[in-house]
């Protein structure tokens, strides 16, 4: 299975306790910011429904082709090519997310806040960011040397209250497993390396559910 499909397996559980969270249901206008293939723009949209819209945002214009596919059958999904520093949306949302975005960008307080900026007054902000040097194979650390902030996970609170922004929830998942299966080919997709059969614990996701002021 390619990495996108196997993320999204994954990392499922840590995405519906985030929705769940908030109460995200019909109607909902969206911000899925660096949206990548679309796994995250699709599942909000199955939520919001036809009454709702959901900005699948990427600085890569491949990315539109990606959501294209993968949202055909959801026309309420608006791919944007666009990058998170410079975001600027047709409307206020009531949910800004991003997940596996804030660690590629040069500074991710600069996109937080410009997430934060686009949500309506009292909307939320989720970020789903990993810690990745927590992550194990066979006890050993992860390292991740192509992405420029691999720990942005362990600052998201910070990060949350320097954009202005009040956290509800903050927490963080890691799956694991021991030996074939989808963790050990997450790992595999991922890095290149096959644990075989070494214990692996994926990098814990940090989940913050976030608000801005209300009027
Ligand atoms: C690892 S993928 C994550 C995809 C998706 N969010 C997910 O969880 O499956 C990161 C995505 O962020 C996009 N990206 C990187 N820097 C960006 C930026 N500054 N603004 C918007 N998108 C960006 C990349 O093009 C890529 O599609």
């Amino acid at each position: 299975m390619e990495l996108r499909g196997l993320r999204d397996d994954v990392y499922r559980r840590p995405l519906a306790t985030a929705l769940e969270r908030l109460g995200l249901g019909p109607g909902w206008v969206c911000a899925d910011v660096g949206a990548g293939g679309g796994d995250v723009s699709v599942a909000l949209a199955e939520v919001v429904g036809r009454d709702g819209r959901v900005y699948a945002v990427d600085s890569d214009p491949q990315a539109r082709d990606e959501v294209a596919r993968a949202a055909a059958a959801h026309s309420q999904v608006v791919a944007i090519t666009q990058a998170g520093e410079d975001l600027r949306l047709p409307e206020p949302v009531d949910l800004a997310f991003c997940r596996f975005l804030l660690l590629h960008v040069l500074d991710p307080s600069t996109v937080l806040a410009r997430m934060a900026g686009a949500v309506r007054p009292g909307g939320w902000v989720v970020a789903q960011e990993p810690i990745t040097s927590a992550g194990r194979i066979g006890g050993r650390p992860l390292s991740m040397p192509d992405a420029r902030h691999t720990d942005v996970g362990a600052l998201l609170p910070a990060l949350a209250r320097d954009a202005g922004l009040s956290t509800t929830d903050v927490w963080a998942e890691a799956p694991a497993g021991a030996g074939p299966g989808p963790v050990a080919e997450y790992l595999a997709a991922l890095t290149g390396v096959d644990p075989g059969d070494e214990p692996v614990v994926l990098p814990p996701l940090v989940t913050l559910v976030a608000r801005t002021a209300a009027d």
